[in-house]
This record gives structure tokens, sequence and C-alpha cells, in this order.
């Protein structure tokens, strides 16, 4: 088969390269480095199944090509993350909803499969945990720009369901939950790969709010077989479905994980999320994901647990 893979030089999408090279497929990659790396697919240049443009996913042109070259495609590019939306408010949005739209009419046009990457935040601040697919989302108002990027990736997914109901284009949306492992950077806040780098150079660890609220997290090597499992799976068509760890840890407790794993003289230090992100500020207290569909569906459970995520991500920051 020949993927195409918009974000592949992305932290996930570049673990997709990886494995859908090593299990014998061809490779397009389509990305405009914007929080992506080249370095992230270096190990695999000179593979002559890999072929990596260089542009965005709102240039039609672009778009157009690797779209009708390819058999099917796994649309993960997208800023991403809640930081980078409000560094980034214009912008970002734009990527999430044109890019989308685009691929989508695209892929249509050719009749190519889509698997769509979508996030844990669309469920917003509903407390219904554990959150089901078909679950209700409660997103907070839009003067609050933090919630712009769980409503730009809703928007993405109605798009998607739209296809599939209206011409029966096979797209499987996939809610990921907080995704680790190593090349993530903590360049846009993602809290592991920042508190391990702060422990490793024995710099404060800082816990936004109380620390009391809980995340769960998993590994990047889980999720990329779950996303391939679920490209395969002709019943996950039209469907919309969690991947993601059960295993949940409060973000105060992380931060002493981390410290004892790592074995730092870093000291933890509580930052009021106003002070970070600007006055009222919401976020979500629990974020942990049903994944009783991705079970039933491709028989999906993750296989590591949050030690053997820290020990991979250390050993990624300490190579590095
Ligand atoms: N990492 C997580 O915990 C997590 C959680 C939920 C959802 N997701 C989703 O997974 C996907 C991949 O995320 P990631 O964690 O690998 O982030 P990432 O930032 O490492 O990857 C995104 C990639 O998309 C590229 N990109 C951004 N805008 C682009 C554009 N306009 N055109 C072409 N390429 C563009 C970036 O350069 C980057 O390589 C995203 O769709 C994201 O919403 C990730």
């Amino acid at each position: 088969m020949h993927y195409l893979i918009t974000g592949g030089c992305g932290f996930i999408g570049s673990h997709l390269v990886e494995a859908l090279l090593a299990s014998g497929h061809q490779v397009t990659v389509l990305d405009d480095l914007s929080t992506g790396a080249i370095s992230n697919v270096q190990a695999m240049d000179g593979d002559d199944r890999l072929q990596v443009l260089i542009g965005s996913v709102t240039d039609k042109d672009l778009v157009h090509e690797a779209v009708s070259q390819c058999d099917a495609v796994f649309h993960l590019a997208s800023a991403v993350g809640v930081q980078l939306i409000m560094e980034r408010p214009v912008e970002t949005i734009d990527t999430i909803v044109t890019g989308t739209q685009l691929v989508l009419e695209r892929a249509n046009r050719y009749r190519k499969p889509v698997l769509l990457t979508s996030t844990s935040e669309v469920y917003g601040k509903s407390t219904s945990v554990p959150f089901q697919e078909d679950g209700d989302r409660l997103a907070g108002p839009t003067t609050k720009h933090r919630w712009a990027y769980a409503c730009a990736k809703a928007l993405d997914e109605f798009l998607a369901m739209a296809y599939w109901k209206s011409s029966h284009l096979p797209v499987v949306v996939v809610r990921l939950f907080n995704t680790v492992g190593p090349r993530q950077t903590g360049q846009y806040g993602m809290v592991i790969p920042r508190f391990v780098q702060h422990a490793l150079s024995n710099e404060p660890l800082q816990v936004f709010g109380d620390g009391q609220q809980s995340r769960c997290f998993c590994h990047v090597a889980d999720v990329v077989r779950g996303l391939i499992q679920l490209m395969d799976c002709d019943q996950a068509n039209g469907q919309v479905v969690n991947l993601g760890s059960t295993q949940e840890v409060s973000i105060r407790e992380l931060a002493e994980k981390v410290i004892a794993h790592t074995g730092s003289q870093s000291k933890i230090q509580m930052r009021p999320y106003d002070d970070v992100f600007g006055p009222g500020f919401e976020d979500m207290q629990r974020r942990v994901p049903s994944i009783e569909k991705a079970r039933q569906l491709v028989n999906w459970l993750p296989e590591r647990d949050l030690d053997q995520i820290l020990t991979d991500v250390v050993a990624g920051l300490r190579t590095n």
C-alpha cells in the first residue's frame, strides 16, 4: 500500500512512518515543519519508499498531488495543543479547519480512505468519565480561546462524518488522549517531555493549577498500532473511536514520579493557571477514555504503562 501521512514529520506521524515502512509499505509525508522536524524522519532517509513533501495541507495543488497518488490517507497535520492555539489563535484554527476540509474533499474526489486524528479535548469540560465516543461534549464560551482547539477539531469530525454519510467515503475519526514517547517536544507545553527535560537539568518542575487535575498517558507505540489497525478495519468506517490509556495520574503525582525516575534534585513549583495562560483560563479536571469500542473493533489495548513511558522518554531525551 502507498500511504499519505499528513503531519508525518511530527511526533506521532514520524512513528507511524517508521511502522508503515517496517511493514513493507510505501509512504509519502506532507508536512510544513511548523511543529514537526525533518530530523524526526531522518533515520529513514535513503529509504526510496519514503517521499517527503514540504508544504501545507492548505495548499490545494500539493494536497491534490499527494492525495491522488496514494492509496489511503492518515491525516494528522494540525496545530496541536492548547498552548499553541493560545499563542497563534488565527493560524491554528485555519490549519485545523481549512486543511481538513481540503484533505477530505480531495480524498472524496479520488475515493481514498481517510483516518483523521482528533483529540480528547473535544469532550471539553464534561465530567462524565470515562468519556464515551457518543457522550455529550461540554465546551466553554467562544470568548475563552482555549476552547478553539476543541471546537475546530470537533468541526473536523463533523465534516468527516458528513462525507461518510453523504458519499460513503471510508473515514474513521480517532480521538487520541494524551500520547507520549520519544521525539515529543516539551516546547508547546506537552507535560511529560517538559517535566523530564527540567528534571534532567535539575530545574524546578512547574505544576499548573492545584496539580490535582489528572490525565492518562499512552505510549506512542501503542497509539500507532491502534491507528494502523483502525485504518484496516472496515467496521470502523463512519465511526469515532477513542485511543488512550486508562491509567490515571494527577499532574502533581506525575511530577513526583518524574523526579524519582530521573533521580533529580528538582523541586516542584506550583503556578496558578492565570499566571501561565492569562485570566479566566479553564482546564479539564479529569480525562479518562472508555476504550471499549477500540477493543471491540480491533482488540486494541495499551501494552505499556507509565513507568515504561518515562523510561523511553528519559532515554530519548538523554540521547538528544
Ligand atoms: N500528542 C498528543 O497527545 C495528541 C493528543 C490528541 C490528539 N493529537 C492529534 O494527533 C495529531 C498529531 O499530533 P502530534 O502530537 O504528533 O503533534 P506534532 O505537532 O508533533 O505533529 C503535527 C504535525 O503537523 C504538521 N503541521 C502542522 N500544520 C501543518 C500544515 N498546515 N500543513 C502541513 N503540516 C502541518 C507539523 O509540522 C507537525 O509535524 C494531531 O492531529 C493532533 O491533534 C495528539
